[in-house]
C-alpha cells in the first residue's frame, strides 16, 4: 500500500493523515497483511469489502489503532493533579470520584491515575473512594492492561522510588507487574468512542493521543461532544499535552497554566 492509498483509506475512516504521519509504516504493515488474508489486491476492492462486511471492517478500525503509551506520559499533567488541582477537588469529598480514561491502551494511564491516587492520600486526610473506568477499542490492549505486565520502556518516566513502591520485578531489566493492590478500583471495558460514554458523571476524563491525534474533523467534534456529556458539572477532560479542543466545542475553558485540560462550564 503507498501513501496515497493510505491517505484514501483514513479518508474512508474520517482519521487525519497527520496524525498517522509517524506510524503509518507499521499501520500500513497490518492493513496490507489484512487485505492479503481477505484477497484483496488493490484498494478498490478492500473498500468494497469494508463496506459490505461489518465484520471486516472492525477488524481495520482495530488495527488502524495505535496503542503507544507509558507511565505518567506528560510528566506535567501528574504532578499538576497532584499538587494543584486535584487537592481541592477531592478534600473531604464523600461520593465517589469517577475517572474514565477513554482510549486506555495497556492501562499505563489509568494504572498512572491510580498510583497518584495512592500519593494524593498520604498528603490528604479525607479522600473519597476512587472509581476508574478504563476502555478501548482495542481487546488486545485491554487484555494487555488487566495483566498489567510492562517492558521497561513503559516504565521510563517512573523513578526508582515509585517503581519499588507500586511494580513487581517480574524478570530483572524485562518485566515488572503493578503491584496487585492497584488492579482494585479500575474496571477495564472494551468501549468504541464513536458510541454512547461507558457512563456518566464522571469528574475527570483522560482522553489522551486519541481523538485529537488520529481523528479528523468533523468526527472529533461529534466524539468530543459525546464524551463531554458524560462529564458531571465542572468536571475536567485532559486531552495530550499538545492537543487543544477545537474552536467549535463549547461549553470547555482551559485551566490557567494547563491549555490541555479544560472545566467543563456549568449550566
Ligand atoms: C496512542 S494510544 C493513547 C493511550 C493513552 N491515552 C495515552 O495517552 O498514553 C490511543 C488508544 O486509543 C484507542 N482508540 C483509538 N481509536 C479508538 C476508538 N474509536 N474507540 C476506542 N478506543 C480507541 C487505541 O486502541 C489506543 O489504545
Amino acid at each position: 500500500m503507498n501513501d496515497d492509498q493510505f491517505r484514501q483509506l483514513l479518508g474512508y475512516f474520517d482519521f487525519s493523515w497527520a496524525g498517522y504521519r509517524k506510524v503509518r509504516k507499521g499501520v500500513k504493515k497490518r492493513i496490507g497483511r489484512h487485505m492479503m488474508a481477505l484477497g484483496c489486491e488493490d484498494l478498490a476492492s478492500y473498500l468494497s469489502v469494508l463496506e459490505s462486511d461489518d465484520a471486516s471492517r472492525l477488524e481495520c478500525d482495530r488495527l488502524m489503532t495505535v496503542s503507544i503509551s507509558r507511565f505518567f506520559r506528560d510528566r506535567r499533567l501528574w504532578e499538576g493533579l497532584r499538587e494543584e488541582i486535584l487537592p481541592p477537588l477531592v478534600r473531604g469529598r464523600g461520593e465517589p470520584f469517577r475517572v474514565w480514561s477513554a482510549g486506555c491502551a495497556g492501562g499505563e494511564e489509568a494504572y498512572s491515575f491510580h498510583m497518584m491516587w495512592a500519593l494524593l492520600k498520604e498528603s490528604l486526610s479525607s479522600m473519597p473512594e476512587v472509581v476508574i473506568i478504563a476502555t478501548d477499542l482495542n481487546e488486545e490492549c485491554l487484555e494487555r492492561a488487566r495483566a498489567g505486565v510492562y517492558t521497561p520502556g513503559s516504565l521510563r518516566e517512573v523513578s526508582k522510588g515509585l517503581r519499588k513502591r507500586f511494580f513487581e520485578t517480574l524478570v530483572k531489566g524485562q518485566r515488572y507487574g503493578v503491584k496487585p493492590f492497584l488492579k482494585e478500583n479500575i474496571c477495564w471495558e472494551r468501549h468504541q468512542l464513536l458510541g454512547a460514554p461507558p457512563g456518566d458523571g464522571f469528574h475527570i476524563i483522560l482522553l489522551r493521543n486519541n481523538v485529537m491525534t488520529y481523528f479528523q474533523e468533523p468526527l472529533r467534534v461529534e466524539v468530543l461532544n459525546q464524551v463531554i456529556s458524560s462529564l458531571a458539572p465542572s468536571g475536567l477532560l485532559v486531552l495530550g499535552a499538545r492537543e487543544r479542543l477545537p474552536e467549535s466545542v463549547h461549553g470547555m475553558v482551559a485551566l490557567p497554566d494547563y491549555p490541555f485540560i479544560y472545566r467543563k462550564e456549568p449550566g
